[in-house]
């Protein structure tokens, strides 16, 4: 009689461990962001990012080139503008460096799809990610910058417009927004769920975009909650998401299960900078494994419900797949 159950004899081998694999990390599903800087000639390695670039538009063709040729399917876009102003001007701006940058990518190639970040914090000279009233973020003023931002973004070609700002209401405005434009096809891929988390400060970075004054903390969700994360996610798509973002991912495993369970909709694990650089840093040092931790780690955000990845690991999980 067998007292105990057998696990191993579907470990068996390789072939009997592929048979019964759950969850597949495919390069179908990652995004790559893209930092566009303004100006000529520019390729700056992120100091807390290694392998990660700023560049300016005329490195953007080969840059696309690449992801393209890596079978990357999308891009996430984000723009580091020469002038900033305290009301964030260039994010709105028909010529802003994100919406030339979207034409420049759509004048060479409809195979990749282009995702635009609607925030204002890289644009603001206090780096908020709105208009400051009486020290703090002005949600309802700050609405209508971030739907002119997505209506400019849209013109310009982006295929899926993702705000950022965590302000009230934003998927709504920027849902009538789109469709008042005439853009009702472009879907809202919302970051609904995004705490106030310190594994953003490489990006801050990246982006120049760390706050002048004060954190985030009113507008981005505190790490410690876990209904509010419902709450937002189920708000969001009642006003009009068509994705949910879960942000950060390692540490919000449990959050992305959660919402995943409750909305049936495509959801998406950002993989922040903060996650990408400790990797790095221990990689560089010998001190793990660097392939077999992203692979790890990215298949875990599937396994926890992630239908897409936002990675800066992009590129190089499209070549370990392909080997
Ligand atoms: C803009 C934005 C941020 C990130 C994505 N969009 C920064 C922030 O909110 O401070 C962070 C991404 C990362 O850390 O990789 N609001």
């Amino acid at each position: 009689m067998t007292t105990f159950k057998r696990h191993r004899r579907l470990r068996n081998s390789a072939t009997m461990r592929n048979l019964i694999r759950e969850t597949e990390l495919k390069v179908n599903d990652l995004v790559y962001p893209l930092f566009i800087v303004e100006g000529e000639n520019i390729r700056n390695e992120v100091k807390s990012m290694p392998g990660v670039f700023q560049i300016s538009l005329d490195y953007l063709n080969q840059e696309i080139e690449e992801l393209l040729q890596l079978g990357i399917p999308s891009v996430l876009l984000f723009g580091i503008p020469k002038e900033k102003d305290e009301v964030g001007s260039g994010a709105y701006d028909e010529n802003g460096i994100v919406q030339q940058a979207i034409r420049q990518i759509k004048s060479q190639t409809n195979d990749l799809l282009v995702i635009a970040d609607t925030c204002l914090c890289e644009y603001t000279s206090h780096g908020h990610c709105g208009v400051i009233k009486d020290n703090d973020v002005d949600n309802d003023q700050s609405l209508p910058l971030h739907v002119k931002t997505a209506v400019t973004q849209a013109q310009a070609g982006a295929d899926i417009i993702a705000p950022s700002n965590m302000m009230d209401g934003f998927v709504k405005e920027i849902r009538e927004g789109l469709d008042e434009a005439g853009f009702t096809r472009i879907p809202v891929m919302s970051y609904a769920v995004k705490y106030a988390s310190s594994f953003y400060g490489p990006f801050r970075d990246a982006a120049d975009s760390t706050p002048q004054f004060g954190d985030r903390k009113t507008y981005q969700m505190d790490p410690a909650n876990r209904l509010e994360a419902l709450r937002e996610a189920k708000s969001d798509i009642e006003e009009g998401a068509d994705f949910l973002i879960v942000k950060p991912a390692l540490s919000y495993m449990d959050i992305i299960r959660e919402v995943k369970n409750q909305h049936p909709v495509p959801v998406v694990a950002y993989n922040v900078s903060g996650e990408y650089s400790m990797v790095k840093a221990a990689s560089l040092n010998g001190w793990i494994d660097e392939k077999a931790v992203v692979l790890e780690k990215l298949t875990s955000m599937k396994r926890a419900g992630a239908d897409i990845i936002i990675t800066y690991f992009a590129k190089d999980v499209a070549r370990w797949l392909q080997q």
